[in-house]
């Protein structure tokens, strides 16, 4: 391998690394998350009821962001996020390959 390949492989995965856990979502903070404010209203029996309100991965980010409004909680899209995917592992599991 040459000087020049060397360097754009380094560089490469240097922005690999930096960008990876920015867009990584956390699971463990959703579930957190959830559980201490999310369980006021409901429980999640909710989530895997027969006639669930939720029925795709975009209704459930709505669905959370509504609740989490009228629970005025002021969450980042970054927390809503770990939560909608909190759920979708643990209670939902739609397909997030779009
Ligand atoms: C102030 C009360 C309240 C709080 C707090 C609340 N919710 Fe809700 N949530 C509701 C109500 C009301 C519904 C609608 C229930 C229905 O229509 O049967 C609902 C429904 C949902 C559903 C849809 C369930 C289904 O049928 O598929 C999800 C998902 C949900 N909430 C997530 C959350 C999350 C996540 C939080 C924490 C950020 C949260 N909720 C906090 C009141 C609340």
């Amino acid at each position: 391998m040459n000087y020049l390949n060397k360097l754009v492989l380094v560089n490469f995965i240097t922005l690999l690394l930096f960008y990876l856990p920015v867009q990584a979502v956390d699971l463990k903070n959703g579930k957190t998350l959830h559980n201490e404010n999310c369980m006021r209203c409901h429980n999640p029996s909710q989530y895997t009821r027969e006639d669930r309100i939720v029925n795709s991965l975009d209704e459930l980010r709505t669905r959370i962001s509504q609740c989490e409004i009228m629970a005025e909680m002021a969450w980042f899209d970054e927390e809503i996020d770990d939560v909608t995917a909190y759920l979708n592992d643990a209670f939902y599991h739609f397909n997030i390959e779009k």
